[in-house]
């Protein structure tokens, strides 16, 4: 007989409210398609922790659903990986609410990300850019996931949906699993282009230094051309972070992208300038980016294929968040429907 090896579960959240990046796809999403072999993974969009700040509506839905065309275009495969949207599964919001009476004020206002967002949209600090957390740690704890990838700027709120449910656990008994954090150590980092000593980062809305996945080639080309260097007179390609951020970074991505070595690649461009070397780190990211366009411009317009993948996703999703969320409501006192 064959023995049944149950997989670990791992769980991620995207929040729409960006288009996705170079950065995004070489530090995440590229590595994110062979993890189905060794893990049963949900991926969902977070849409109803994008409107903690404001959003135009139909952005918002329109970067939704081009944003799972894009995972899915990147090799995550819905047949292997749960993908939804968070708002079809509406134990996240029911769940979301318990565990507000379970995050404790001064926890919450302790939330780095609470500290920033409040400053950036100081007229707009709503009670759910506050107890977003709340809600992140039910998103998390219905699925009873053991890993939660997410970047470094999340653990925070990973942490506290560990003591959430420390403190749940305690009252009620073994209800939730306790989640651990996912900082993944492969993937490059992928700095701004334009100022190299920053990530290269989705919210960022200057625009010319920051390579999207939907970029056309020319889009790319140039953004690589206008790409900082160095100014020192050396004018080499030389991996050196501390001194020549943006060769670098330019390196780290060409690296990515054609799987060489920074040997390789010094070697390469030995006594070749950076009129030399942008172009070509520019054709890698194109080579490497074009068929990834093309396969998420063809799905956006597979209107009835996209809606069987999130509704297909949600049924698998609700199933399991159902289950947590009954016994939730058993455990707190609430009566039986
Ligand atoms: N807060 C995450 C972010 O801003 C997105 C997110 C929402 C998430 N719910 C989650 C990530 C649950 C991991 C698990 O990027």
């Amino acid at each position: 007989m064959e023995t049944e090896v149950t997989k670990k579960v791992m769980l991620s959240g995207i929040k729409p409210s960006g288009d996705l990046t170079l950065g995004s796809y070489l530090g995440a999403i590229k590595n994110w398609a062979e993890r189905a072999e060794q893990f049963d993974c949900y991926y969902f969009m977070a849409d109803m922790h994008a409107i903690t700040v404001r959003q135009n509506p139909a952005d918002l839905r329109r970067r939704t659903l081009e944003q799972l065309a894009q995972y899915i275009a990147c090799g995550l495969d819905p047949e292997k990986n749960t993908l939804f949207i968070q708002s079809h599964v509406p134990e996240h919001a029911e769940l979301g609410w318990v565990l507000n009476c379970y995050a404790m004020f001064g926890e919450l206002s302790r939330m780095t990300q609470f500290k920033d967002k409040s400053a950036k949209n100081a007229d707009n600090i709503n009670g759910g850019l506050f107890t977003y957390p709340s809600l992140m740690a039910a998103d998390i704890l219905l699925y009873q996931p053991d890993l939660v990838p997410v970047g470094e700027d999340q653990k925070q709120h990973v942490e506290l949906t560990r003591n959430i449910c420390q403190r749940f656990n305690g009252i009620y008994g073994d209800v939730f699993k306790m989640p651990e954090p996912y900082i993944p150590k492969v993937g490059a980092r992928v700095m701004d282009l334009l100022t190299p000593t920053s990530k290269m980062s989705k919210s960022d809305d200057a625009g010319s230094g920051v390579v999207y996945l939907m970029d056309s080639p020319d889009d790319i080309r140039r953004k690589f051309k206008r790409a900082v260097t160095d100014s020192d007179t050396e004018r080499c390609v030389r991996y050196d972070p501390e001194t020549k951020p943006g060769v670098a970074n330019l390196m780290s991505i060409y690296a990515a992208a054609t799987g060489r070595s920074y040997d390789e690649i010094e070697a390469e461009f030995d006594g070749k300038g950076y009129g030399v070397f942008k172009p070509a780190v520019a054709d890698a990211v194109v080579d490497m980016l074009c068929p990834i366009r093309e396969e998420a411009q063809r799905i956006m317009k597979d209107k009835a294929y996209l809606e069987s993948v999130y509704k297909t996703g949600a049924q698998k999703a609700s199933y399991i968040a159902g289950k947590t969320l009954r016994k939730v409501y058993k455990k707190i006192g609430f009566v039986a429907p």
